[in-house]
């Protein structure tokens, strides 16, 4: 079956170093229920592509030929009327099609098109791409950059998470339905809840750090973000979520990072029936003993030469 006969609503191109290579693979299971391909995927699914790091583009396919000329036919027989309009030529892996012949492709689509473009404004984009023999005209969304900023937060601590790690954590947490509510149960300085508030997801987090705390609720206000964060040991939260998100401590002393790793995790899972945990060392003994199994996980790589050095555990409540 071709994939023109699948008749897939959805393409989506994915951006990502080859460290993250593991993150965007448990990604992409989370939301699509598969993994990409030449780091594009067909899929049903609408994802909003600003909830990930690592997809790039939403493409929706209007219209689709393995034949060019009877492409730009379709276009014009669909009359589109539309202002401000722009069209983009998507590469996808395996088109060398060369920049002229592009451009010439771009402007037999504007021609197709009624009303005024806009370039640098535009209110819609339209594109065209080519994958395996076949032509796609159709919607483009792009991701938008502005999470970059939190890149830039005024408070930030040595044991803060990478705000590409953070932003998948809250995509798989939420299989991307931002009527998931979530919860930051180690919220540290607010990173995690940073990439949720930025895509509107409903989010709360708690640290039982004073400071870290405050540093969330000063980092949130920053940039214009409301939630709710608590002073608090998450054993005495008492609220109950879709989803919980625990981004362990780190750097404690041997013998008693169990126990208290042990007791985080046991009282996050009376509040959620999904948790997405961050570890530094296998914790598979400590999932097992709350009532919770591990149905996907992956290990997150340090860019360069650097080891491995986190795990990522999704776990969700057995079903008695
Ligand atoms: C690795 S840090 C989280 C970092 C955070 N994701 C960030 O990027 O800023 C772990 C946090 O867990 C908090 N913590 C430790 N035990 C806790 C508990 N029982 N309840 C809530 N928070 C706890 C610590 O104070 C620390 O801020």
């Amino acid at each position: 079956m071709t994939l023109k006969t699948l008749n897939l609503r959805y393409i989506y191109t994915f951006n990502y170093d080859r460290h993250h290579d593991e993150l965007c693979k448990l990604e992409s299971r989370q939301l699509f229920a598969e993994e990409g391909k030449d780091k594009l995927l067909f899929s049903n699914i609408n994802v909003d592509p600003s909830i990930s790091s690592f997809i790039k583009n939403r493409f929706e396919i209007i219209l689709s030929s393995d034949n060019y000329s009877e492409l730009i036919k379709k276009i014009k027989q669909k009359d589109i009327h539309v202002e401000e309009f722009k069209v983009e030529y998507l590469i996808l892996e395996g088109d060398d099609t060369a920049y002229s012949e592009r451009l010439q492709k771009l402007r037999d689509i504007g021609y197709s098109i009624e009303g005024e473009s806009n370039y640098h404004a535009p209110i819609i984009t339209y594109a065209i791409c080519h994958y395996q023999d076949v032509w796609y005209f159709g919607i483009l969304i792009k991701k938008n950059p502005n999470w970059l900023k939190h890149k830039k937060k005024p408070y930030s601590f040595s044991n803060s998470i990478s705000i590409d790690i953070a932003k998948t954590l809250i995509s798989v947490a939420s299989k991307g339905n931002k009527k998931t509510k979530l919860l930051d149960a180690c919220c540290g300085v607010g990173t995690i809840m940073l990439e949720a508030c930025f895509v509107g997801f409903n989010i709360e987090g708690c640290d039982i750090n004073w400071k870290a705390s405050n540093h969330t609720k000063l980092n949130l206000a920053h940039f214009n973000y409301t939630a709710n964060v608590y002073y608090s040991d998450v054993k005495d939260l008492g609220k109950k979520y879709d989803a919980a998100i625990i981004d362990l401590p780190y750097n404690l002393y041997a013998y008693s990072d169990d126990l208290i790793i042990s007791n985080i995790i046991e009282s996050t899972a009376k509040l959620a029936t999904r948790l997405i945990i961050v570890s530094i060392s296998d914790i598979t003994d400590l999932i097992n003993k709350t009532g919770f199994h591990i149905s996907d996980s992956c290990n997150v790589g340090k860019s360069g030469k650097g080891k491995f050095f986190r795990k990522i555990w999704l776990c969700e409540k057995k079903i008695m």
